[in-house]
């Protein structure tokens, strides 16, 4: 029988029964222990580059910041250029051994774009039911996310916000992260969200990555040819993990000085 797609829907946000998420959970431990920074992959085993298509449609469906997707994922596959950019990670060997380098960015300039498609997708999601819920997502989208996203060269409207939520915010709960470096922080956390959803499927894919932030950004826009308002998040090389890939054992600080329970 064919389903509808609210039938489709309903079904897909039913809860996983206890004894898969058991296995699950088991096969996701296994592949986050798996995943481990490779500083030298294989030149001799074949590379599926079509792998590292598959593993980005998963990274764009990572959570980022309002839905404003302002991001991009640059592929260099090119042999010339990844040497070049390869040059400029420093010359490590993470970026030099790599099948193929990724360079993330945050897109900032795009904001009122993304803002007009999300308004826009609100309307659809709601259309012939506009309710409290609908209006105070509109209100987020036309109002809302213009005030915190709208900035000038020198981030005099930053402060401007930053004065106005600490006097708003003396008797009640307000975000305080409203200044022009705030908004850049936030734009390179969803980034980073979606550099690790992009490296999880790597290793799902029997492949390994490095992410990067050793390089030079001036001259790595310029070979790239992006924008000047850009910002790249981090570079991720990736390929088959050579034998000797990795350097050392893996090592954390004690979990009882990191993971702090407030029960
Ligand atoms: C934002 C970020 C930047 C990093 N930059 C580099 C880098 O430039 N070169 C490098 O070899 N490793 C880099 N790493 C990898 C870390 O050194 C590595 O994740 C850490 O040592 C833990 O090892 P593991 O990833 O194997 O668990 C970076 C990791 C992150 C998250």
């Amino acid at each position: 029988m064919i389903e509808t797609p609210e039938q489709q829907q309903s079904k897909s946000v039913e809860p996983t029964p206890r004894t898969n998420e058991v296995s699950k959970a088991e096969q996701y431990a296994a592949l986050v222990h798996s995943r481990r920074s490779v500083r030298k992959y294989d030149a001799d085993t074949t590379f599926d580059h079509d792998a590292v298509q598959r593993a980005l449609e998963l990274a764009v469906l990572s959570p980022n910041s309002s839905n404003m997707q302002l991001w991009q994922f640059h592929r260099v596959i090119n042999s010339d250029k990844r040497q070049q950019l390869a040059k400029l990670c420093m010359g490590q060997n993470a970026a030099k051994t790599a099948r193929e380098l990724i360079v993330i960015t945050t897109t900032p300039y795009k904001w009122k774009q993304r803002t007009k498609m999300n308004a826009a997708q609100v309307r659809q999601a709601f259309e012939g039911r506009e309710d409290a819920t609908s209006k105070r997502a509109l209100k987020y989208y036309e109002k809302l996310i213009p005030f915190l996203y709208r900035n000038d060269r020198f981030g005099i409207f930053g402060i401007a916000r930053k004065v106005i939520v600490a006097y708003l915010g003396r008797n009640k709960p307000m975000v305080r992260e409203v200044s022009k470096a705030d908004l850049r922080v936030c734009l390179h956390k969803s980034t980073s969200l979606a550099a690790m959803t992009f490296m999880t499927a790597m290793r799902a894919e029997g492949y390994d990555t490095c992410p990067m932030e050793g390089f030079d950004s001036k001259r790595v826009k310029h070979l790239l040819s992006l924008n000047s308002q850009d910002e790249i998040t981090m570079i991720i090389g990736c390929g088959p993990r050579a034998q000797d890939g990795i350097y050392a054992e893996r090592h954390r600080v004690d979990n009882a000085e990191t993971i702090i329970t407030y029960a």
